[in-house]
Parts: structure tokens; C-alpha cells; sequence
């Protein structure tokens, strides 16, 4: 028999190619559809040169039924892992048109094109973003929805389309995955994040400074009520988020109804503990400054990460040091993304390519 066909909607991005990565190590077959406008399409030679599989790309938009119906003739899949999706917080408050059709009506194409084909496994990536900011930490799944953003509140839709779903259709197994705060690479340093402009979010930024490339850092905020004044978030690495892909969809395909849980590690860092950790793995200075706070952030959260063990048997496995470890391979041999040559392996790790 052959391995299943899984279909990952925004298999080429940051998280998606990891995914693929742990998919083709679980002895899955991935076959990514993407749009490639947040990602490249290198990202999957990349995978191929990890694994020694390249996953088929068909390059196409989940809101295009018919794109979706044919990927599904020709392939055959036995689940689909959705992670395409827009993510900017800012974004989704200027153009809140593009973000609900994106993220809501292209989850709503998705199940529609599943139901045609009768495919009813689904893994779903959702965000800690919809507990919004006031939940005390850890934060458990059980806790209410609280989005503060456009983003947020199409997280939110969607988990409610898919428990609507489940509860109408006993055939279908559902997972929701509320990610915390992905971060690392691949430790193989050929795989990792690749923002498009200036990053948003802290990692990317505080690797972009040791690299040379920015000034400083600007903390957002120092006197929050935190051990240093500082925002604390629950990082986790981005393989270990694959993983837990992974974990989730054999869960659901041996278990129909709705899971929803928090993929995170249950301990938060504050900034200047991220910054201090990059420092220790890169070996370099990372100057940085305080600014104002950032409007809409929490002072601190982080997951409550019993559930997933419970029902999934994960958990995160990586620390801190190795995130930034992982990152900084990423920055160092890759400054250009995948527009440099592929960098060599580091010393021990053996590709199933070579
Ligand atoms: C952000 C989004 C969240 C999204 C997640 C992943 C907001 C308010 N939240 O989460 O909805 O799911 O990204 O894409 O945008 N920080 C600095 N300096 C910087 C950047 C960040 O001090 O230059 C601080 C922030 O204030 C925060 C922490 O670092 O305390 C993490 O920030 P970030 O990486 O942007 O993630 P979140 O805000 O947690």
C-alpha cells in the first residue's frame, strides 16, 4: 500500500515547509498548494535536499474551487493540513476585505472542495491570537474567545465553521492548532523564515541585527507588569510546531469530531531573555533600545500545554538556545534567503540527499 497523500495549503511558507519536512520523515507523501506571494518555491528544494523528496507544488489559491477540484482528481488525498493564510496584524486592520477572503472564504472553499471529494481529515492552523489579551496564563483551550483584531476574529470564524462542521457531520475528523509563537529553522540551517521587507515580529528582527543588517532592536515597552519589565511570549520551535502537525493529523485520522489545542512549550521568555539567549547562540552583540509600547500587545501569555499531551502524546522538545542556535544558522548561511547558494550542511548532520 501506498504512503497516504497529504495536500498542505501554504506548504512553501515559513511553517508549511517544515511541515513537509516532518510529513516526508513520518513517511507521509505532502503535496503543497500555495500562492507563493508570502513565500518561494526554493523552499521546496530546500525540503528535498533534508529529506530527499521534493514535494509537488501546484501553485494555486484555496479559494479557486476549480484549482481545488482538479489538485483533488489528480492526487487523491487522504487529508489536507491548511496553513495558507495571511497573518499581519496591521494588515488585517487596513484591508480587513482581503484578510476575511483569504483566511474565512478560502477555509470555506477548502471544506467545500473536501466534502465534493469526500476527504474528511483536516488540520487546521489557528493562532493563540484568538484568546486575545486579557486570559491568564497558562492559558488553557477551554478559555473564551477574546480576538482584539481582524486577524484574530477570522482565526476565530474559522474554528467556529470547522466545530459546526464536526458536530453536523460525524464523518469528519478536525483538528485546530493554536499556535503560540513559532520560531528556529531547520537545524540543517537550510530552511528557516524569510520575511519580506522589515520583520515584524521579534526573531527575525533580533537575528537581522546580529547579523549586521539593522542597528538595534526597539523593545516595545519596558514596564510591564514582568519579571523585567518586558513582553513574555511562549516560543516554540517551528519543528516542533511540524511535529505537532504531524501528531494531529494521525489523531484525526483515527478519531472523527473536533480536537482543538494549544501548540506551545507552557513557558514563556521576555524579551531581553530572547535577546540574551541570541546573543549566547550567535556569539555576537545584539544592541537594542526601549521604546513605547506597541498598541494591542499583551504583557504576557503562554500555553497551557497539558491537552496536547493528553490527547496528541506531544510536546515541544526544543528550548530557547536551540531556537536562536537554529535561527542564527539560518541568518548566517542564508543572508540572502534562498537567492544565495545552497549553504553547506553543518558538520554531523546527514542529508538524506547526499
Ligand atoms: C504577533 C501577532 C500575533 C501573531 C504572531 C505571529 C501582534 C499584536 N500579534 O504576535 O497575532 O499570531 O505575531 O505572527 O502583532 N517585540 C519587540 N520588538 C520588536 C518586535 C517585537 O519588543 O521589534 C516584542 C513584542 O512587543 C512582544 C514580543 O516581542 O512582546 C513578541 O512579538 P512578536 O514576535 O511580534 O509576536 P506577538 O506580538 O506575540
Amino acid at each position: 500500500m501506498s504512503a497516504p497523500k497529504i495536500l498542505v495549503t501554504g506548504g512553501a511558507g515559513f511553517i508549511g515547509s517544515h511541515v513537509c519536512v516532518a510529513l516526508i520523515a513520518a513517511g507521509l507523501r505532502p503535496v503543497v498548494m500555495d500562492t507563493l506571494v508570502n513565500s518561494d518555491p526554493r523552499s521546496l528544494q530546500r525540503v528535498a535536499r533534508i529529506t530527499g523528496v521534493e514535494p509537488p507544488l501546484v501553485r494555486g489559491d484555496v479559494r479557486d474551487a476549480v484549482a481545488l477540484d482538479r489538485a483533488f482528481a489528480e492526487h487523491g488525498f487522504d487529508a489536507v493540513l491548511h496553513l495558507a493564510g495571511l497573518k499581519a496584524v496591521g494588515q488585517s486592520v487596513s484591508d480587513p476585505i482581503g484578510y476575511y477572503d483569504v483566511n474565512v472564504a478560502g477555509s470555506l472553499a477548502l471544506v467545500r472542495a473536501m466534502e465534493r471529494a469526500g476527504v474528511r481529515t483536516l488540520i487546521f492552523s489557528s493562532s493563540a491570537t484568538v484568546y486575545g489579551s486579557t486570559q491568564r496564563s497558562p492559558i488553557r483551550e477551554s478559555a473564551p474567545y477574546a480576538a482584539v483584531n481582524p486577524y484574530g476574529r477570522t482565526k476565530v470564524m474559522v474554528e467556529r465553521l470547522l466545530a459546526d462542521l464536526a458536530r453536523a457531520d460525524g464523518r469528519w475528523g478536525i483538528a485546530c492548532l493554536r499556535f503560540f509563537n513559532p520560531i528556529g529553522a531547520h537545524e540543517s540551517g537550510l530552511l528557516g523564515e524569510l520575511p519580506h521587507g522589515p520583520p515584524d515580529n521579534l526573531l527575525p528582527y533580533v537575528s537581522q541585527v546580529a547579523a549586521g543588517e539593522r542597528c538595534h532592536v526597539v523593545v516595545h515597552g519596558d514596564d510591564y507588569e514582568t519579571p523585567d519589565g518586558t513582553g513574555v511570549r511562549d516560543y516554540v520551535h517551528v519543528m516542533d510546531v511540524a511535529e505537532g502537525h504531524v501528531a494531529a493529523l494521525r489523531h484525526a485520522t483515527t478519531h472523527r469530531g473536533l480536537l482543538t489545542v494549544n501548540l506551545g512549550t507552557g513557558r514563556g521568555a521576555s524579551v531581553l531573555e530572547v535577546i540574551s539567549a541570541f546573543e549566547r547562540a550567535s556569539g555576537r552583540t545584539v544592541a537594542w533600545r526601549v521604546g513605547p509600547r506597541r498598541p494591542g500587545d499583551a504583557p504576557a501569555y503562554w500555553a497551557d500545554v497539558q491537552h496536547a499531551r493528553d490527547r496528541l502524546g506531544w510536546h515541544a522538545r526544543r528550548g530557547l538556545d536551540q531556537m536562536c542556535a537554529d535561527s542564527w544558522r539560518w541568518q548566517l548561511g542564508n543572508p540572502r534567503g534562498f537567492d544565495d547558494p545552497d549553504p553547506a550542511l553543518p558538520a554531523g548532520f546527514v542529508s538524506a540527499s547526499t
